[in-house]
């Protein structure tokens, strides 16, 4: 039977017209929730009162002026699925530059704590609300991503600890989720070079449930925190990568 967690309840969905965010936006949906699906490109609302906002999350004030309107149309908000990112290209370190570092962390980081601001702004009025960002297995460990990507999820996975402090005494839960390699619009040039080279069994090879993941996997763990479920749970940050994290994984050592 399919549960209804956020029955009338108002959530928020970034970077909703693909991959993660769009599942979640689905799923959300599915559980009862009226859904504001925002993304700087067009994002196709589930059938039901949801709507979608064209907004770029590194630009504060397209930000305040979309609560504004999530807030005029259901006058309540009681979920942030904030998940909108951005990836950069994989030079080392010597290679980078500052365009690509503040490109990256001004959506990925600040963008990502500009619209926790807001939402935790109209949910503090209600004493009430539970937020889940989106960082990554690259916000734990190098390999899954360039510096500048890495170092903006490390930086989520602190920011939710720090929020998760800020706005506890105010009934509001600040969690993260960390996903490992997933089939999204991002990580399509790593699929479609898998398979043009005949590799697809090595994606995901790495992790210990021996694949990559899906979508709705991940979107199932941002409805788990995002619910009433979790109600004890703040300021954590939840690998759901097949167990990629929780192994060195050094040459040699596998049986
Ligand atoms: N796919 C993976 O393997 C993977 C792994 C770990 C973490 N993530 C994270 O998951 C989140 C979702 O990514 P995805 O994999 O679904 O990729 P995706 O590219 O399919 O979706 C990302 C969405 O974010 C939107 N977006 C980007 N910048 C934006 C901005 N400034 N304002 C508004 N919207 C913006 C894009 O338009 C896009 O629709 C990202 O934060 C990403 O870093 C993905």
């Amino acid at each position: 039977m399919q549960m209804k967690r956020f029955e009338g309840r108002v959530a928020i969905v970034t970077g909703a017209a693909s991959g993660i965010g769009a599942a979640t936006a689905r799923r959300l949906a599915s559980e009862g929730a009226h859904v504001c699906l925002i993304d700087r490109h067009e994002s196709h609302p589930p059938d039901g009162d949801h709507m979608a906002l064209q907004v770029d999350i590194a630009d504060e004030a397209q930000i305040e002026e979309a609560m504004g309107q999530v807030m005029h149309r259901y006058g309540a908000l009681d979920v942030l699925a904030n998940n909108a990112g951005i990836i950069c290209d994989r030079s080392t370190i010597t290679e980078s530059n500052a365009d690509t570092w503040a490109r990256v962390l001004g959506v990925n980081l600040v963008g990502h704590a500009m619209m926790l601001k807001h939402a935790a702004r109209a949910m503090k009025a209600q004493g009430r609300g539970a937020i889940v960002n989106t960082a990554s297995v690259a916000g734990i460990r190098s390999g899954a991503g360039g510096n500048a990507y890495s170092a903006s999820k490390a930086g989520v996975i602190n920011l939710t600890m720090t929020a998760a402090c800020d706005l506890g005494q105010y009934g509001i839960r600040v969690n993260a989720v960390c996903p490992g390699l997933i089939e999204t619009g991002m990580t399509k040039p790593v699929f479609d070079h898998a398979r043009d080279a005949g590799k697809e069994e090595r994606l995901g090879s790495r992790c210990e449930l021996r694949r990559y993941g899906r979508p709705e996997e991940i979107a199932a763990a941002i409805a788990f925190l995002a619910s009433d479920d979790a109600s004890y749970i703040t300021g954590q940050a939840l690998p759901v990568d097949g167990g990629n994290t929780a192994s060195l994984n050094l040459p040699g050592m596998k049986v």
